[in-house]
């Protein structure tokens, strides 16, 4: 495993407020003068774009171990022709989701065994990790609320609550073994106070 200072990952269930910290948290560093490079998982290429499409829509229905292959197969495109060469041109790189989304949704969520997915991360990343990881953590009650007001439940948010409370288990038990890489944020908090937190540590760990 190779964690990468200069990668950094935004995690959270469905609905806790990862998208919105992250984006309070670019216009903070841009402000600083920051160019980072900013990602969304599944997608970010043409590829990963039409396999995003085919993950999220609600009608198909897939097997646990094709839903885990696909999407490595979104990230696989990505980590070569995107964030690769970006880390290798020396820039930041943020990325909402990387592969801590499919530890906690396809192995603690699906329960694919661990090899398993370990396996088949290692096959799309090469060893490639974030060397942090911003955990926002909510109940599923909260994440689910959120998404409902949103009005907008993809194929994985249709999922029980008791799917979300198995994947939040898995986040928090990936953060107690990682603890000198994970930082983990009550998501219920007001948004403005994450935002303010979250940027300050991340420009301390950028240096
Ligand atoms: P998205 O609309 O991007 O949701 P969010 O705004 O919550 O990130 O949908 C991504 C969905 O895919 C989300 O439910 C989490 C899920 N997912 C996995 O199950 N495994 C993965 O490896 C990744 C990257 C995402």
């Amino acid at each position: 495993m190779a964690r990468h200072p200069a990668l950094i990952a935004f995690e959270g269930i469905d609905g806790s407020g990862k998208s919105s910290v992250l984006r309070g948290l670019l216009e903070r560093l841009r402000a600083r003068g920051g160019d980072p490079l900013t990602l969304r998982e599944p997608g970010g290429t043409p590829l990963g774009e039409r396999v995003r499409g085919l993950l999220l829509d609600a009608e198909l229905r897939r097997a646990p171990a094709a839903e885990l292959l696909l999407f490595q197969a979104a990230r696989a495109e990505l980590v070569a022709e995107v964030i690769r060469p970006a880390l290798a041109a020396g820039r930041t790189v943020i990325s909402d989701r990387f592969c801590d989304s499919t530890r906690a949704y396809q192995g603690s969520g699906l329960g694919l065994p661990r090899e398993t997915v370990e396996a088949a991360i290692h096959a799309a990343t090469d060893g490639l990790e974030p060397g942090l990881v911003i955990l926002l953590d909510v109940t599923p009650e909260l994440g689910l609320n959120r998404s409902d007001s949103r009005g907008r439940r993809d194929a994985i948010e249709e999922r029980a609550e008791a799917f979300l409370g198995r994947v939040r288990e898995g986040y928090l038990e990936l953060a107690r073994e990682n603890p000198e890489h994970w930082l983990v944020f009550d998501g219920a908090r007001p948004l403005e106070e994450l935002i303010d937190e979250v940027a300050a540590l991340v420009v301390e760990r950028l240096g």
